[in-house]
C-alpha cells in the first residue's frame, strides 16, 4: 500500500502527539461535564478511536453518516442523512469530530441540523482543514493540522473506500487516480 504513496504530509508520530493534545485541551475545557462526541462516517472513524482514548472525563460515543448531493468531488453542500444519531442530543454538549473540513459546506449543513436539536452547546474538532478551499466561515474549536489542496488519504481519510487504515495522511502517486 506504501507503494502507492507519493508524500507522506503527516506522518503517524506528529498525528499521535496531536491528537494527544487535542484530547487534553478537550479534558481541560470540558471538565466536570460530561460530553458526547459525535462522528461523521466513516472518515472520522480513526480519530475518534484515538481521540476519544485521550479525553480523560465521563464521555459518549454517537455517529452520523451523510451523503452530499451534488456532482462528482465538489460538495454542493446539502447533505442526506444516511444514518442519524441515536441520541437526544438536546441539552447535551456535543462535539462534533471531523477527519477533513475542504469547502465547510458539509458540516455547516450539519451544524444547522444538530443546532435544530438544541444541545447545551455544539462545537468542532476537525484532524485536517484545507483552507484554501473554504467558502463557508467555521468556527473550528479543534484543529490538528493544515493542509494544502491536495486529496489526502490515510489515518479514516479514503481513496475510492482504500488506503484509510494507513497510520499517515498521504498523498497518493498520479498514476492511481489515472487509472480511475
Ligand atoms: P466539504 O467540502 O463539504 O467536504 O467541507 C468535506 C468532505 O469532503 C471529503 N474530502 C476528502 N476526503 N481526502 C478525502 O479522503 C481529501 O483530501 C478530502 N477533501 C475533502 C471528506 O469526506 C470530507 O468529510
Ligand atoms: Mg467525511
Amino acid at each position: 500500500m506504501m507503494g502507492d504513496v507519493a508524500e507522506i504530509l503527516v506522518p503517524s508520530a506528529e498525528i499521535q502527539e496531536k491528537v494527544r493534545e487535542m484530547g487534553e485541551r478537550i479534558t481541560r475545557d470540558y471538565a466536570g461535564e460530561r460530553l458526547l462526541l459525535v462522528g461523521v462516517l466513516r472518515g472520522a472513524v480513526v480519530v475518534m478511536g484515538d481521540l476519544m482514548r485521550n479525553i480523560d472525563l465521563p464521555c459518549e460515543i454517537d455517529f452520523m453518516d451523510i451523503s452530499s448531493y451534488g456532482s462528482g468531488t465538489s460538495s454542493s453542500g446539502v447533505v442526506r442523512i444516511l444514518k442519524d444519531l441515536e441520541e437526544d442530543i438536546s441539552g447535551r454538549h456535543v462535539l462534533v469530530v471531523e477527519d477533513i473540513i475542504d469547502t465547510g459546506l458539509t458540516l455547516s449543513y450539519l451544524l444547522r441540523s444538530l443546532r435544530a436539536r438544541k444541545p447545551a452547546s455544539l462545537e468542532i474538532c476537525a484532524l485536517l482543514s484545507k483552507p484554501s478551499r473554504r467558502r463557508v466561515e467555521l468556527d473550528v474549536k479543534y484543529l490538528g493540522f493544515e493542509v494544502p489542496d491536495e486529496f489526502v488519504v490515510g489515518y479514516g481519510l479514503d481513496y475510492a473506500g482504500a488506503y484509510r487504515n494507513l497510520p499517515d495522511i498521504c498523498v497518493l502517486k498520479e498514476e492511481i487516480f489515472a487509472g480511475s
